[in-house]
C-alpha cells in the first residue's frame, strides 16, 4: 500500500513535471512561433510607414554576385540591421548577425510581384523564415502558410512556381541557426565576376563588402579585403564562374555537411578562395552514388573530363525530373545558360 502511494505520488510529480514542461514549451513556442509574424508584409519594416511604395530608410539593397536560379524570376533583396549594431566578422566567411537583423527577397515575374521572403534573426540561435504572397493586383502581400502555396503562378506553359514550405526554406538555408546565403564576403566582394551566370550589375546604393568595412559594420573589420577582395581564385575565367554558380545553387547542400551527411560532391567557399582549380579537381573522376541513366556497365562519376553526358553533375543539373533534378527543389525549369556554360567547362576539362 505504502509503495502504491509512493508510486502515485511519483506519478503525480511526473505529471506535474510533464505539464510544466509542456507549459514552458508552449510559452517558448508562442514567443518564437512563426505565426507571430505579422500578417502583412507592410508590417515587417520593409516599407516606409507612410508610403508602402517606398523602402524604409535603414533598409539597404544588396546583390549577391552569384545568384540562385529560380526559373528566371527577377529578384530584389534587402537587409536591415538593428540601429548601431555591427556584424561579428570574427569568422571571416561565416558572419554572426545581431539579433533583430532582417533580410527580404522579392520574386517577380514579368513585372508582377509574386512573393517576398523574409529571414529574421529572432534569437542568437534562430532565424525565422517565411514568405508573403502578393495578391493579383500587387497591392498587398500576406503571410503564406507554413506548408507554402503550391502553383501560385505559371512560369512557363504547364509549369508553375510554388511558394516553398518553411521546411523547404531550411533544406537550403541549413538549420534555423544558419545565416544568410547571399550576404557574405564572397557574394558582396568588390571584385565581382564579370562572367557570373545570370550576374547583374550593381546599382548605386547597393551594399558592397567595402561599404560594410568603411562604415564599421563589420567587427573586427577584415581590412585586408579592401586591398585584396575575396574572389574564386583561378586563372581560368570559366572555372571561376562555374564554381561561383555552384556556390549559390549547389553548395548550400553540397558543402561537406556540417551535420556529417555526405552528399556526394562537396566544396567549401574557403577552398574556392584559396585554390579553385584544386577544389574543382576533387569533383573529377569522383565516384557518384547516382548512376547516370544508360551507363549501367561502368560506375558513374561526378565529373568526367571531356564528357558532360557521362558526368552525374551535368546530367542532374540538366534534368527537371523530380527524382533526378539538381537542385532538388525551388526550380521546375532547367537553367539553360548554366547547362551550356557547365557543359562547355566539362568538355574543356582535362585530367
Ligand atoms: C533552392 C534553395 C532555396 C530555397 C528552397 C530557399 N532559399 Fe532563400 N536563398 C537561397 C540562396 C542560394 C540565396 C542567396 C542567393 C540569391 O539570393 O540569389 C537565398 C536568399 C534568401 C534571402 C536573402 C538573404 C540571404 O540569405 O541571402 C532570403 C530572405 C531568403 N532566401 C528567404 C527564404 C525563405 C523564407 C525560404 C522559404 C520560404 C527560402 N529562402 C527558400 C536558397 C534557397
Ligand atoms: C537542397 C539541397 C541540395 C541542393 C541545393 C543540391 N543538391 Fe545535389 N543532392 C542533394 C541530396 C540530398 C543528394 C542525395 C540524394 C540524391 O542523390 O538525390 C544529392 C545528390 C547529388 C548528386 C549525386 C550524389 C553523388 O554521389 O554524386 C549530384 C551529382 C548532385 N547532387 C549534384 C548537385 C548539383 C550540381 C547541384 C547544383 C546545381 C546540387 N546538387 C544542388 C541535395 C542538394
Amino acid at each position: 500500500m505504502k509503495s502504491r502511494i509512493a508510486t502515485t505520488a511519483l506519478a503525480a510529480v511526473l505529471v506535474a513535471v510533464a505539464v510544466s514542461q509542456q507549459v514552458s514549451r508552449a510559452a517558448a513556442a508562442a514567443r518564437l512561433d512563426p505565426e507571430m509574424l505579422p500578417q502583412h508584409l507592410t508590417e515587417t519594416g520593409l516599407y516606409a510607414a507612410d508610403d508602402p511604395a517606398v523602402v524604409a530608410s535603414g533598409v539597404r539593397q544588396f546583390l549577391p554576385q552569384y545568384p540562385l536560379w529560380s526559373d528566371g524570376m527577377t529578384k530584389r533583396r534587402w537587409v536591415r540591421l538593428p540601429k548601431g549594431a555591427s556584424i561579428d566578422a570574427t569568422a571571416e566567411l561565416a558572419w554572426d548577425f545581431p539579433v533583430g537583423t532582417k533580410f527580404w527577397k522579392e520574386f517577380s515575374l514579368n513585372g508582377r510581384r509574386i512573393e517576398t521572403r523574409i529571414s529574421w534573426k529572432v534569437s542568437p540561435t534562430r532565424w525565422l523564415m517565411a514568405s508573403y504572397a502578393w495578391n493579383e493586383d500587387g497591392t498587398d502581400a500576406t503571410l503564406a502558410p507554413p506548408e507554402g502555396v503550391p502553383g501560385v503562378v505559371e512560369i512557363a506553359p504547364g509549369r508553375r512556381h510554388s511558394i516553398p514550405s518553411r521546411s523547404d526554406c531550411t533544406a537550403c538555408h541549413g538549420s534555423e541557426r544558419t545565416g544568410p546565403l547571399g550576404f557574405n564576403a564572397l557574394q558582396l566582394s568588390n571584385d565581382r565576376d564579370p562572367n557570373a551566370i545570370h550576374g547583374e550589375a550593381l546599382s548605386p546604393g547597393m551594399v558592397t563588402l567595402s561599404d560594410l568595412i568603411d562604415q564599421d559594420v563589420l567587427a573586427p573589420a577584415p581590412t585586408h579585403f579592401v586591398a585584396d577582395p575575396p574572389r574564386i581564385r583561378t586563372p581560368n575565367p570559366a572555372t571561376r564562374s562555374v564554381l561561383g554558380y555552384f556556390v549559390s545553387n549547389c553548395m548550400m547542400c553540397h558543402n561537406g555537411g556540417s551535420d556529417g551527411t555526405p552528399l556526394g560532391p562537396s566544396l567549401s567557399i574557403r577552398d574556392l578562395l584559396e585554390d579553385a582549380d584544386m577544389a574543382a579537381r576533387t569533383l573529377i573522376d569522383r565516384a557518384s552514388a547516382w548512376q547516370v541513366p544508360g551507363t549501367n556497365d561502368v560506375h558513374s562519376v561526378v565529373v568526367q573530363p571531356g564528357r558532360p553526358e557521362s558526368s552525374a553533375l551535368f546530367v542532374r543539373l540538366r534534368s527537371r525530373a523530380p527524382s533526378s533534378q539538381m537542385p532538388p527543389l525551388g526550380t521546375v525549369i532547367r537553367d539553360q545558360q548554366a547547362v551550356d556554360a557547365i557543359g562547355r567547362w566539362i568538355s574543356n576539362l582535362s585530367r
